[in-house]
């Protein structure tokens, strides 16, 4: 009887804390979205954080989209990436199409701690409203890490983790002193377990999750906002291993979420919570992976990868026969 009664109790604290932990964000949401409509007068992002938004990475996918989205919101962009030609020929798509003001930054993260100094100088003569800290790299497949080449490690290392902590360290004071801004940082959903064969990239999103989270409660008194963005599968250029190259679906391509799908509903959480996965879709498969015990999401997750691995070995096999 007792023993009932403790597990009935264990398992409503459980239920609540899932429903608080995955309910959360779209009830926000919907608080926020009918609080606009009823009451009206919404501010424009530039008004509302500063008239420039800074996308790392926005020559392609995610932050390419974060950076049409912004501009279609009256944002001035500062796109930066490491390919010049694809940077101009981005901000010259976003000006003909939105009309707005851009300016790119060719800049390389995996060379560290060298470029920061030419960085800051250029990035404080902005007045930066909001900055996407989008920049990320993973490996082309997984791999165990002992395969992996060391100049892959620090990338991941430089890349996913350095970038967005140097470049909030920079843009920060003078969110302070302005007492408005808003920092949006890519994590990933991988973030939620360990995986094995992709454990460096892993670890650099639960990096990101961690280190955002502190940050919106350090900001937050400074009137500074500070959101995390956590998507599942979207279709681009590092999840095009997914695609079988014979044109047909797997059960991992089936899930990819398009761009400008995702970008749509990342757009739209912008201003309204702080935290989103950026589309409904992974937000319900995060709702699920969350229902699992820690341990129990790492096995799934350990033979979801192990099961790529194979898979992928088996190619390279081919390919090479
Ligand atoms: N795609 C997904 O399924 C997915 C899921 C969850 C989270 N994410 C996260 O979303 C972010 C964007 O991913 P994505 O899929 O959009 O990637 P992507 O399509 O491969 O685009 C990466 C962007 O980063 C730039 N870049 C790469 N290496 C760089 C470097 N060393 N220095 C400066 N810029 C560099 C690339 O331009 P250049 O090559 O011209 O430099 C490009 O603009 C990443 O943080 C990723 O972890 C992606």
């Amino acid at each position: 009887m007792v023993l009932l009664q403790l597990i009935t109790v264990v398992g409503v604290y459980s239920t609540i804390c899932w429903l608080y932990d995955n309910l959360r964000t779209p009830l926000l949401l919907l608080l926020r979205s009918l609080q606009q409509l009823c009451l009206g007068g919404q501010k424009s992002l530039p008004q509302t954080y500063g008239p420039w938004a800074v996308i790392t990475g926005s020559s392609d996918g995610i932050g390419k989209g974060y950076a049409h989205y912004l501009a279609s919101q009256g944002m001035k962009v500062m796109l930066i990436a490491r390919n010049e030609v694809k940077l101009k020929r981005v901000a010259e798509e976003i000006t003909a199409k939105h009309g707005t003001e851009t300016k790119i930054m060719v800049a390389d993260f995996s060379q560290g701690e060298q470029i920061y100094e030419r960085l800051e100088k250029e990035l404080c003569s902005l007045d930066i409203g909001i900055l996407v800290n989008n920049v990320g790299v993973i490996n082309e497949k997984p791999i165990q890490l002992d395969r992996m080449e060391k100049r892959l490690l620090w990338d991941l290392i430089n890349i996913n983790v350095g970038a967005a902590t140097l470049l909030c360290n920079i843009a920060l004071p003078a969110m302070k002193k302005r007492h408005r801004g808003l920092i949006i940082n890519i994590s990933s959903l991988s973030s939620l377990a360990p995986t094995p064969y992709l454990a460096v990239y892993a670890a650099t999103k639960a990096y990101m999750t961690s280190f955002s989270l502190a940050l919106r409660e350090e900001v937050a008194p400074y009137g500074i906002e500070c959101q995390t963005v956590s998507p599942g599968y979207v279709h681009t250029s590092m999840t095009e291993y997914l695609t079988p190259t014979d044109g047909k679906k797997n059960s991992l391509s089936v899930r990819l979420v398009k761009v400008s799908d995702m970008i749509r509903y990342a757009g739209y959480c912008i201003a309204k919570v702080d935290q989103t996965t950026g589309h409904w879709s992974h937000g319900m498969q995060t709702a699920i992976l969350n229902m699992l015990p820690a341990s129990l999401r790492l096995k799934v997750f350990t033979r979801l990868y192990t099961q790529l691995l194979h898979e992928y070995s088996e190619t390279d096999v081919k390919k090479l026969a």
